[in-house]
């Protein structure tokens, strides 16, 4: 039997209530069971250090799902209920972005870490506050920059930091399919934080610039959108986002000068192809003299792990609370990724502006 939070209740298992079977170090409660919530929920239930104790949604209809899925655990439609529980350690916040400040903010304020979903927040300003109040409060916060952790990711992070690719030159991501439009925010701030993360995490460098361009047709909302990120050193990043698009493409192109590397992420095997192409030019004393000569050898494809993401980040967040680590998807790279969203609709406002970060 599901059992409704009460609201004297300080603690979630005040009683004989629902017992679950294991205690776990972290005991988390998940606030929002829309679309993403029960990857989350089913993630952080089924580690071995944490587990999940309570979902909050506001629509009923989502608590009955909960009910379904998890005979037993509570749930309520009010967040503060959750908020208020004393054995509740942390709480992942996996509801629309114009929601995740409020509720961040008040899970911090009681005490919990939180594991916000992306992008972080609506505002940089909101973001350096949280930020602020968490280290205020020695608390965590995660931002759900799930990708970071795919195998994908994870092996080019890896081929980047061994010099396999040799300096790099570019990252050149499509992500477009048809829909899904979002009511609340626009094609740039629903598909390229994904992008934005990623390319943060490879190049390790601070973008610069940022310049975008991009249309709506629809909803009121920019559809269809190009974006141009200047990183120091000439890497340069550009990431096409589009909800009108006929076919779902996931490819990324990342050049650099010993090694270039194609991940195309609807692939099901042999995600990343490295192909050992390049381009190199031997000037001589007057440019008639230039040389160019082009190298085209070998192609392969590394072995990619296939764990789920989120498997890996939920136990990524448990292990940063317990062992007091940083985690490098906090909430400074949130924050990092908010600035640059924000930069890239100034841009778009102005028509493609270059817009320094
Ligand atoms: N990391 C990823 O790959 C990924 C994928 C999809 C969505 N997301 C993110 O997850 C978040 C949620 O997206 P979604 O697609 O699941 O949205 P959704 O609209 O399907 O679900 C959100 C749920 O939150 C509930 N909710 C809203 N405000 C609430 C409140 N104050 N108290 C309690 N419940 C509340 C709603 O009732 C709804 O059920 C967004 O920030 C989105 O960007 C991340």
């Amino acid at each position: 039997m599901s059992k409704d939070i009460g609201v004297d209740s300080a603690a979630i298992f005040p009683d004989e209530a629902y017992a679950p079977a294991k205690r776990a170090a972290i005991r988390m409660g998940v606030i929002g069971y829309g679309y993403w919530g029960p990857n989350i929920v089913r993630n952080f239930h089924s580690q071995e250090g944490s587990q999940v104790v309570a979902v909050c949604d506001r629509r009923p209809k989502e608590l009955g799902r909960v009910r379904h899925s998890y005979p037993g655990m509570v749930v309520t439609s009010e967040y503060r209920e959750l908020l208020a529980a004393t054995d509740i350690d942390a709480v992942a916040v996996v509801t629309p972005v114009w929601t995740h400040y409020e509720l961040a903010k008040a899970a911090l304020e009681n005490g919990k870490h939180v594991f916000v979903e992306k992008p972080f927040t609506c505002t940089s300003a909101q973001a350096e506050e949280l930020i602020e109040l968490a280290e205020r409060r020695k608390l965590k916060i995660m931002v759900d920059h799930t990708f970071l952790f795919t195998g994908a990711v994870r092996r080019i992070h890896e081929l980047i930091n061994h010099g396999t690719l040799g300096k790099l030159y570019y990252y050149d991501s499509t992500r477009v399919n048809l829909g899904l439009l979002q009511h609340d925010v626009n094609v740039v701030w629903d598909l390229a934080p994904h992008d934005l993360s990623i390319m943060n995490y490879l190049i390790q460098e601070k973008p610069q610039a940022v310049v975008a361009t991009g249309e709506q047709h629809l909803n009121g909302l920019v559809d269809i959108a190009f974006l141009t990120i200047y990183y120091p050193n000439n890497v340069i990043g550009h990431v096409n986002v589009n909800w009108l698009s006929p076919v779902k493409v996931r490819t990324t192109l990342i050049g650099g000068e010993k090694k270039m590397l194609v991940w195309n992420d609807l692939e099901a095997d042999e995600k990343i192809k490295i192909y050992d192409k390049g381009v190199a030019i031997n000037s001589g004393e007057s440019r008639y003299q230039t040389l160019v000569s082009y190298r085209t050898g070998d192609m392969w494809a590394p072995r990619v792990e296939q764990v789920e993401a989120l498997q890996i980040e939920a136990a990524y967040f448990v292990d940063c609370i317990l062992n007091d680590k940083t985690p490098f998807n906090d909430g400074i790279a949130g924050l990092n990724v908010v600035r640059m969203l924000e930069a890239a609709d100034q841009s778009l406002r102005q028509k493609g502006k270059i817009v320094q970060l």
